[in-house]
């Protein structure tokens, strides 16, 4: 894929926004279509893994239009979902997510300190511009013992899967994407990948942000992993 088909890291922040807001009305759809479902199963096994339930205060950060809000939710947690673009959220108030809906910067939380005791996050890590100041944010509005799990896409490293995947990940996605929402947007969604640290430093980057019992699991032969972890009581 094409490296220009990112932004420089200045003009990330403006450029991944915008473009959210861009295909919010499409989003879901597009999301069940090129993931044939599996992304609403994969973010079901996130919240298995980190036992979310009644009781719990739980962030989705970067919720978009409101996927794991809603599955939190219907497990009867309360919710507040937090994302930077305002279509992404209007599209979760059309769908009438039972979640707090707030619009602001996953590194500038609006939330106070120790505030929820969840954290989740839906393939979001690489559209960040700095992810120790999100693992930081995280640690702070969460509560010593409080959970995370943060989902995402991933390349396999199986060399004949990689092949397949990144055909059909770099090729037919932007093909659909062009077809049937926004061109740019899915030659984006590949591409960005190259954002995304490798396993090890993305799991020290938790480790310095101050979670414990940081696992990773993937999914689809590697094509998505998911990391959970626990804030650690110390810091
Ligand atoms: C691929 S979508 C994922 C949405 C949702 N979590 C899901 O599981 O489908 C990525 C989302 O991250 C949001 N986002 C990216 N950077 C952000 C930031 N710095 N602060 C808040 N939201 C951000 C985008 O607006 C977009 O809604």
């Amino acid at each position: 894929m094409p490296l220009n088909a990112l932004p420089s890291h200045e003009d990330k922040h403006a450029t991944v926004r915008s473009m959210f807001d861009r295909i919010a009305p499409r989003y879901d759809r597009m999301n069940r279509l090129l993931t044939a479902g599996l992304d609403q199963r994969w973010r079901r096994a996130a919240l298995d893994t980190i036992r979310v339930g009644s009781g719990d205060r739980v962030l989705d950060l970067a919720s978009g239009t409101g996927d794991l809000a809603e599955l939190a939710a219907a497990r009867g947690a309360e919710v507040i979902a937090v994302d930077f673009a305002g279509e992404m959220l209007r599209s979760a108030q059309k769908r009438g997510i039972r979640a707090a809906l707030v619009q602001a910067d996953g590194e500038k939380l609006p939330l106070p300190d120790r505030s929820a005791n969840v954290a989740v996050c839906g393939f979001a890590l690489r559209n960040f511009v700095s992810l120790p100041n999100i693992f930081r944010e995280l640690a702070r509005v969460l509560e010593p013992g409080g959970r995370i799990a943060l989902i995402d896409v991933d390349r396999p490293t199986t060399p004949v899967i990689r092949q397949g995947h990144a055909f059909y990940f770099d090729r037919v996605v932007p093909f659909i994407g062009g077809l049937l929402s926004d061109r740019a947007a899915y030659a984006y969604l590949p591409a960005s990948t190259a954002y995304l640290p490798p396993e090890a430093e993305l799991i020290e980057m938790l480790r310095r942000a101050g979670f414990e019992d940081v696992q990773r699991t993937s999914h689809l032969l590697g094509a998505v992993q998911t990391l959970t972890g626990v804030r650690g009581k110390t810091t």
